[in-house]
């Protein structure tokens, strides 16, 4: 075995994890930790770790992961108290006890997993997320609309977001208003104010954001910037829409 392998698996640990278990379905049955060791394999995500317990210890264990690659945005929780994807975290960069639970702000399913979609698509209707137009029915024959290549850019780099629910878990806002519309609301009707093909005004954005669920209730925490496992200028993004809604109302009012 050569020096670097054998330095490798000296420093291989027991884990053990307190991990979060509750089933809605059964609220006779009171919400709990439990505990589970595991001993730590080279290069293990909590992906792993967690399949692992759920193969051979317990298979009532809930939790989500689709891609396991941060894309699908289905896998966050809260890992040692910090909302973060978990198939993109490894065990190596963790204390040896590591506890899991679900992300706040969320309906729970089970355990670990919460309903995220739900939570995404009720914020996206309220937000009217999608372009506005007053073509009637789309034309699908007519050429499309060019773009800039800077501010096609700009928009892709808003795009990236993943839906995973991280920003809106480390804010503390979102814990006191369940309709505020995140980071992640936010971004996304900044996206759509800058889209040429989007015909709403300042005044239509104002309408669905001026107020305390929208811009005007972020208390510049910047949990969602720093956690964003995207690396989404949101701060950059809130801020900018929370400069031209505070110019709307001054118009408006
Ligand atoms: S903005 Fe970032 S943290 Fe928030 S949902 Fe999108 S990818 Fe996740
Ligand atoms: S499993 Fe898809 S983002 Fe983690």
């Amino acid at each position: 075995m050569n020096t670097i392998a054998a330095k490798n698996l000296h420093s291989l640990r027991t884990l053990t994890f307190n991990i979060f278990r509750y089933d809605p379905k059964r609220p006779e049955v009171k919400p709990r930790m439990d505990s589970y060791q595991l001993e730590e394999a080279d290069a293990m995500t909590l992906f792993i770790a967690l399949n692992e317990l759920r193969e051979t210890q317990d298979p009532t264990l809930q939790f989500d992961f689709v891609c396991r690659a941060g894309i699908c945005g289905s896998s966050g929780m809260l890992i040692n108290g910090v909302p973060k994807l978990a198939c993109r975290v490894l065990t190596k960069d963790l204390p040896a006890t590591i506890s899991l639970a679900p992300l706040p702000g969320f309906e729970l399913i089970g355990d670990l997993s919460v309903n995220t979609g739900k939570w995404m698509r009720g914020m996206s209707e309220r937000l009217e997320t999608w372009i506005h137009t007053s073509e009637q029915e789309p034309d699908f024959h007519k050429i499309e609309q060019p773009m800039e290549p800077e501010l096609s850019e700009k928009l892709y780099e808003l795009e990236r977001c993943v839906e995973c629910g991280v920003c809106f878990s480390a804010c503390g806002t979102a814990q006191m208003r369940p309709n505020f519309a995140g980071a992640v609301g936010l971004n996304q009707m900044a996206r759509f104010q800058l889209d040429p093909r989007d015909e709403r005004t300042d005044a239509d954005f104002y309408e669905v954001i001026g107020d305390e669920n929208g811009v005007f209730g972020c208390m510049t925490l910047l949990g969602c910037d720093d956690l964003c496992p995207k690396e989404l200028p949101l701060a950059q993004q809130i801020a900018y829409m929370r400069r031209k809604m505070a110019k709307t109302r001054k118009g408006l009012f």
